[in-house]
């Protein structure tokens, strides 16, 4: 049975769609099966950047096939969740089935979507991460949402994202502390950096970080941004 992932918070522009699009890439690269699935309708933003990315290849073969190591992959599938129970039961069934070993969801940005809403109630999602950056109403919102997600999914964790380099650490201990003692609600130790290879998609130059064709950048592992330990969190730390 495939391990199901859902990015997911109420505010927007947390790092969903970045985070989940890095996350699918790196397990891609680990060898791993995964499927990539769009729940955010009707923005699709990952879906349309699948699409982007693919006439770009079309327009400029070479210079991706520069950035794609040798010992590459086929490319993982991306699909968009229409909505329907139909569509559900279809996902629900590729979950069983374990074509997959991990499927990846980029959820929309609400509690009142019922059709994505309706995917967590039919216990298809293992792992519910927020990612979470320090803006107080960010926070709140995502404790209360948290809190509806507990009575479904066994692991909800905050991810915290955009990360400042100075930034105190203490501020993020603090509010971690309150997170998980008060509120019950788990925390990943690892945190996302912020970095401007973020915004960035495939582009001109070679370092680069969302794309669903190409592995990240070893350079931003080295430095920037250990993604690399928290994807790692999130794939063996079980709570
Ligand atoms: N760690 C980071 N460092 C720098 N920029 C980041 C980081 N994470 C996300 N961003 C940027 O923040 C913006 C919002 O990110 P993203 O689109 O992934 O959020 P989202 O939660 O999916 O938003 P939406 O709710 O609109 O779907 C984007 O411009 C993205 O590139
Ligand atoms: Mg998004």
């Amino acid at each position: 049975m495939a391990e199901t992932f859902i990015f997911f918070t109420v505010k927007g522009g947390t790092g969903k769609t970045s985070i989940a699009t890095l996350f699918s890439s790196w397990l891609d690269q680990q060898k791993k099966k995964v499927l990539c699935v769009d729940a955010d309708a009707p923005a699709y933003n990952l879906y349309n950047l699948r699409q982007r990315e693919l006439s770009e290849y079309q327009t400029n073969p070479e210079a991706i096939d520069r950035l794609v190591p040798e010992d590459s992959h086929s490319i993982y599938p991306i699909i968009k969740l229409g909505s329907g129970i139909e569509e559900r039961q279809n996902l629900i069934h590729i979950k069983q089935k374990g074509l997959f070993d991990y499927i990846v969801v980029d959820f929309p940005g609400s509690l009142t979507d019922s059709n994505a809403i309706a995917l967590i109630k039919e216990k298809f999602v293992d792992h519910a991460i927020l990612p979470t950056i320090l803006d107080t109403s960010v926070i709140v919102s995502n404790i209360k949402a948290a809190s509806q997600l507990k009575n479904f999914i066994q692991d909800v964790r905050f991810l915290w994202n955009n990360v400042l380099y100075h930034e105190k650490e203490e501020i993020y201990n603090e509010h971690t502390q309150t997170i998980q003692q008060t509120y019950g609600i788990g925390v990943c130790h690892h945190k996302v950096k912020s970095t401007s290879y973020m915004r960035r998609e495939y582009g001109s130059d070679q370092i680069f970080i969302k794309s669903t064709l190409c592995y990240p950048a070893k350079t931003l592992k080295d430095k920037k941004l250990d993604y690399e330990s928290v994807f790692n969190e999130l794939i063996n730390s079980k709570i």
